[in-house]
């Protein structure tokens, strides 16, 4: 057979929303695609912000020497200090270039970490739920993953967080504003967690890392400052993108943050680095780079969000769905009315709605419905949400 059984096991334990995508294919060639309302998939839907086009089409009549060329594998100088330069003001922590690495999107920046920092068997600890691709990623770089829990509000469970960790425990990674919950942790839940790590390197004689993974950071619906981990644990790593803020996702664009507090930055650094390079990365795209140096304080219309998160979760909440109300990112993660969420999905399907059940991110009786999608979606399915749920509850 001429594909692993490591990754043909690791498909078919894979991808919950690739099948909900298919399924929708398959019901809009049969009812028509503006009777299907896809809720199941995170494709950022707003087109990325004036300032990035204008980047572009400075960048392209421009057409300066040098710039199609390799470069430093971490990216360009000018562009990590351009977007130093602003993440040191949002976290006040004082990050320099030379802290930061232009990566692949988020993923490529998550897998250039535990690459640099897992030897085969090495542990790191997901919050359940969680983003399903977390396990692929540290199986791929010969980790295995341990799973914690959430409380009732969808924030890390210590007690669960403490449980998961083990003498083998190299990184615990965190989601705010988190897919598929929607919930932003506030600053306690990072002390918290940061506490919890400083109490298990003590007892282990260990070092972890706290890696942060912020995609969302920016599509938070409240004023409350977002709080960096990097005054709470000097060995914390961020990895984001801009495939939601800038909504450049096809463009696989995004960054790792080092913090500059870390007494083994100079190595970790190092690492990165070759990680980066030998992974087959090599750079982030040297266009999209310097495209995005400049724009570090736009983002999309976040009120477009807003509204399409005020109408999903009032819709639901009033037919009767438990929800925690999500402060940011674009998902809804409601309670199924029975256990059984890949049976619930299913009759949402009967009624022509598409989500994700929680399985898909390791935690059984939820959903996940997405909310970046045109209004006529969310709106086109309500009906199914309130057919199905008085269905389950008679
Ligand atoms: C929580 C989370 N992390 C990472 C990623 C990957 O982001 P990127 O497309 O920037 O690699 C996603 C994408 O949906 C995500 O939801």
């Amino acid at each position: 057979m001429a594909i692993s059984r490591k990754v043909r096991d690791q498909m078919n334990n894979s991808s919950w929303i690739r099948r909900m995508f298919e399924e929708g294919i398959e019901l809009r060639k049969i009812h028509g695609p503006e009777n299907v309302f896809d809720l199941s998939l995170g494709n950022p839907l707003l087109e990325p912000p004036p300032e990035f086009r204008a980047a572009i089409t400075r960048l392209v009549a421009e057409e300066t020497p040098n710039t199609h060329r390799y470069m430093q594998n971490a990216g360009f100088p000018e562009v990590r200090a351009s977007v130093a330069e602003v993440l040191a003001e949002e976290s006040g922590a004082p990050i320099t270039a030379d802290e930061i690495l232009m990566t692949v999107g988020a993923a490529g920046a998550i897998n250039t970490i535990l690459r640099s920092i897992l030897d085969r068997g090495d542990e790191v600890v997901l919050i359940a739920p969680f983003f399903a691709e977390y396990v692929f990623y540290v199986e791929h770089q010969t980790g295995v993953s341990t799973v914690a829990g959430c409380d009732e509000n969808w924030l890390p469970d210590i007690a669960s967080l403490e449980a998961a960790i083990g003498p083998r425990t190299r990184a615990v990674i965190i989601n705010s504003p988190n897919n598929p919950t929607g919930v932003v942790y506030p600053k306690s839940s990072i002390a918290a967690i940061s506490a919890a790590l400083q109490r298990a390197e003590n007892k282990y004689g260990i070092e972890i890392y706290l890696i942060s993974d912020e995609p969302y950071r920016k599509l938070i619906y409240t004023d409350t400052p977002y709080p960096f981990i990097f005054e709470h644990h000097q060995r914390s790593i961020v990895a984001t993108s801009h495939s939601k803020d800038l909504g450049l996702a096809g463009e696989r664009i995004g960054y790792i943050a080092v913090n500059p507090a870390d007494p083994g930055k100079a190595d970790l650094l190092d690492a990165l680095n070759f990680s980066l390079r030998t992974l087959g990365f090599v750079n982030a795209p040297a266009l999209m780079q310097r495209a995005v140096a400049g724009i570090q304080r736009a983002t999309v219309d976040i009120d477009i969000y807003r509204k399409k998160r005020d109408l999903l979760y009032g819709a639901i909440t009033k037919i009767g769905y438990q929800c925690v109300e999500p402060d940011g990112a674009f998902y809804v993660f409601p309670k199924s009315p029975i256990p059984d969420d890949t049976a619930f999905v299913a009759e949402l399907q009967k009624q022509l709605v598409l989500v994700v059940p929680g399985i898909g991110f390791g935690t059984r009786g939820y959903f996940r419905a997405s909310y970046c999608v045109d209004d006529w979606v969310i709106e086109g399915a309500i009906d199914g949400f309130e057919k199905a749920f008085t269905q389950a509850n008679s």
